[in-house]
Parts: C-alpha cells; structure tokens; sequence
C-alpha cells in the first residue's frame, strides 16, 4: 500500500528526464529497486517476463537520451497483451523513480546492444532510461502539456479518477486513449495512429495503453476500488458487448465495484 500510495502520488508531478548525471545508481539504492521487482503488480500473470540494467553502454537507434543506466524489459511481443504489460510494469519503476528523485524517460525505439536483445529466452519490447537527473523529477501539474479531459473521456462521473489517464505519459505525447462506458464498466481503446509510421506507433501506443491502465489501477486503489482488466477484445465474458468507437481499436474493458468503500462506523460513546 505504500508503494501504491507513492506511485500514485508521483502521477501527478512525473515528467520524463532526459538530462542525468553521469554516475550509476549507488549498490545500495540498485538492491532496493531489486526488492520492489519482487512487489511489481503485472497485468497478465501468465505472460512470462524479466528485466535487465544496461550500465556503462548506451543504445542506439532514434531520439536515445544518453543516462547512466537503461532497464530493459522482455517478454514474448506476440502473446495478446505483452506491450500493454509492459508499459503496465516499466511505468511502476517510472513512478517509483519519480518518488524516490530518481530521473527516468520511455526510450521507445531505442536497442539495447545485439548481446542484451534477449534474456532468459525472452525478446526485448522497451526500456526506460533511469538514473540521478540534472535538475528536478517533478513539476507544477499546470506544467502538464495534454489533452482537455473532453478528448480522454465521455464518462463524465468518472473524471477525478481518469485524470490519471489524462496525465499519463506517451509515445511523441500521442495520448492516444479514448475512455467511454459508464460508471464502474469502461472501455479504454486506443485511437488509431495516422498511416505513416503506424507500425511502429501501434506498437509504442500499445505500451501507451498499459501505462494509462497502471496509472487508472492506482487511482481506483486509492479510491477503495479495485479494479478488474479484460484485455479480450471479443468481450467474451460480458453479457453486452461495448461498441469500439470509430479511428479506434480495444484494448481493454475495465469493471470495478462502485459502491462507496467502506467506511469504519464511529459509535458515539453512551451517555448514562
Ligand atoms: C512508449 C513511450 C516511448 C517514448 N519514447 C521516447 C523516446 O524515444 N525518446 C524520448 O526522448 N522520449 C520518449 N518518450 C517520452 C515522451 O516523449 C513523453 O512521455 C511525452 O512527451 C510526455 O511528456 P512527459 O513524460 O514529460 O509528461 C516516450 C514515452 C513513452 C510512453
């Protein structure tokens, strides 16, 4: 819960980093981030997954910001799910960096060298630059460059909960998310990138899409309401299928409990 509390809390002070001081994290702080691995929440439990630090080595590939140190996730990219799990996993270190005033930025095209393409049996999706930043990790909410909240979502009663969404991060700041629904049902799709590039975006955007569900999972935790993820875009498992608007794709269905949580009654001591 701690945790939870930090990451939620670095949501809406967090900007990517892109100038750090040349020097590695201490041991120290290295084992520690090795502990919260072990308290990271995945999305889908059943795709396999792993982390690797790149020190001392810098990608390549466009728009590299040159850190210190690089953590690098791998998964299986074609299991239904992997990209959004990966935006979904790496964005809690985000956070958790933010937190602990550490730097850290997406790299979203950079390789890691041809040795580091593969862990364990597992292929490389994305890493995220990290280390000690020159300057600040944080900044005023009006600092935020996004969307107005008319353009993330329709589901009016729910905004004070997705203005998380609203304020998470993004490929080229695309924030491609489209939430629509009701009230403990969402959908969260994803608007269709324009023709040039679009293999690329559609995949950057599909980590995108965990980010936006990571930071959406932690404002309903912090409301008292956790949340359930079905990431099948048959919508098997409801007994109405929700209709995807049009320049969209799914990519999740989101239910939630929306009685209020409970609150501890206080009996009023008896007067005799
Ligand atoms: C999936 C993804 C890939 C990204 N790739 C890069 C990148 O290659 N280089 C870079 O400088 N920033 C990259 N970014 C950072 C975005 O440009 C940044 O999140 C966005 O402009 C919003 O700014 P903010 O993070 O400061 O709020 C990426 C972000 C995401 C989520």
């Amino acid at each position: 819960m701690e945790d939870i509390q930090k990451q939620y809390d670095a949501i809406f002070v967090r900007k990517s980093v892109r100038k750090y001081r040349s020097e590695p994290l201490p041991p120290d702080a290295m084992f520690d981030l090795q502990r919260h691995v072990k308290e990271l929440e995945p999305l889908l439990p059943d795709i396999p997954f792993a982390f690797e630090v790149l020190t001392g080595e810098h990608p390549t590939g466009k728009f590299v910001v040159q850190a210190p140190q690089y953590l690098l996730f791998y998964s299986k990219p074609d299991e239904p799910g992997a990209w959004e799990n990966c935006g979904y996993l790496l964005e809690q270190f985000s956070l958790l960096f933010t937190s602990l005033g550490i730097g850290s930025c997406f790299l979203g095209s950079a390789k890691p060298p041809a040795s580091m393409m593969q862990s364990n049996g597992l292929d490389y999706l994305s890493m995220l630059a990290f280390g000690l930043p020159e300057g600040s990790v944080t900044r005023e909410r009006a600092a935020f460059k996004r969307k107005p909240v008319e353009e993330v979502t329709d589901v009016a009663e729910e905004a004070d909960l997705l203005e998380a969404v609203r304020l998470a991060p993004s490929a080229v700041n695309s924030q491609p998310w489209l939430v629509t629904g009701v009230r403990g049902d969402l959908l969260f799709c994803r608007r269709k990138p324009p023709f040039f590039g679009r293999k690329h975006m559609n995949l950057v955007n599909r980590i995108d899409m965990g980010i936006a569900l990571c930071h959406f999972r932690l404002a309903a935790a912090m409301a008292g309401k956790p949340i359930r993820v079905s990431l099948d875009p048959a919508q098997e498992h409801f007994p109405e299928k929700r209709a995807v608007p049009s320049g969209c794709v799914f990519s999740a269905r989101v239910t939630y409990c929306t009685a209020a949580p409970p609150v501890k009654q206080y009996k009023a001591p008896s007067v005799d």
